[in-house]
């Protein structure tokens, strides 16, 4: 059938067209796993992975904005990677810089807005500035939000948050009779974002890894076995189209979701 993709077992994937436009998500995270186990099996030291993971995130950048996603979340560097042999943490570092200067421009010409979650202090300078640099350039932009999470845990994003509040209750700017789930979320990184309804991660693990732990509270979980540096928009799509096919009830009953007044109509 002319058009039609296979994937790695040869099973037909969703294209684009096949994705109902008014019920997709307003933001997707993804933990891109299995840079290097993709790099070993092809005889390749690590960091080959993490180049060659370069092009699945370019890909799936575009396709997300392509699609009108508002937010698209990736987890880039973990607090727990500062632990990762100097050689591939250097050489990650070195990879991110050269990324995103590289980008810049197309991030411009897509209007994709560039933000980072994480510890910013905890990055080399170098990093930082470029970072900064891009971060002021696409402030303006109306299109995708894409969200590097960078020197990030979820833990350390929320014993930040505590230590902030207690800091505010202290100095009188709060009143801890008043602090409720939405005062706590103001107080993390993704405080003017949207939770994501959809988390991916790929590379056939099942562990969320510290990543997002507050707001993926209702999210829809979607693993699937490909390796980071294989994906690509088909398989961004098919995540999609999953997701569709999901009946999220946030503890209500299939009954009552059934009878409510469709968001979207
Ligand atoms: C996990 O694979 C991947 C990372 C720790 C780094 C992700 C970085 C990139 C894709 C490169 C550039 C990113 C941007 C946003 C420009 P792993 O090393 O844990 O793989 P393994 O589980 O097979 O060892």
């Amino acid at each position: 059938m002319p058009g039609l993709r296979l994937d790695n077992n040869g099973t037909a994937m969703i294209a684009k067209d096949q994705l109902d436009k008014e019920r997709l998500p307003r933001h997707v995270a993804i933990i891109m796993d299995g840079n290097g186990r993709w790099a070993k099996k092809k005889g390749n030291p690590r960091i080959f992975g993490h180049k060659n993971g370069v092009t699945a995130v370019r890909d799936t950048v575009e396709a997300a904005a392509e699609l009108g996603i508002e937010y698209l979340t990736l987890y880039a560097f973990s607090t727990e990677n500062w632990n990762r042999p100097r050689t591939e943490v250097d050489a990650l570092m070195a990879l991110l810089v050269a990324t995103i200067t590289k980008e810049t421009k197309t991030l411009m010409d897509n209007k994709v807005r560039l933000k980072v979650i994480g510890d910013i202090d905890s990055l080399p300078d170098t990093v930082a500035q470029n970072l900064q640099a891009t971060l002021n350039k696409t402030k303006d932009n109306k299109g995708l939000t894409l969200v590097l999470a960078l020197s990030y845990s979820s833990r350390w994003e929320i014993v930040s948050a505590v230590k902030q509040l207690a800091e505010d209750v202290k100095q009188g700017r709060i009143d801890s009779e008043d602090i409720d789930a939405k005062v706590f979320e103001s107080y993390l990184n993704t405080a003017d974002m949207p939770d994501p309804e959809l988390l991916i991660r790929t590379s056939g693990e099942y562990r969320i890894s510290n990543y997002l732990l507050w707001q993926i509270a209702y999210s829809e979980l979607y693993f699937t076995s490909t390796l980071w540096p294989d994906f690509r928009r088909e398989h961004f799509y098919e995540a999609l189209a999953d997701y569709q096919n999901r009946e999220r009830r946030f503890g209500k009953t299939s009954e009552q979701i059934a009878t409510e007044p469709n968001e979207n109509s």
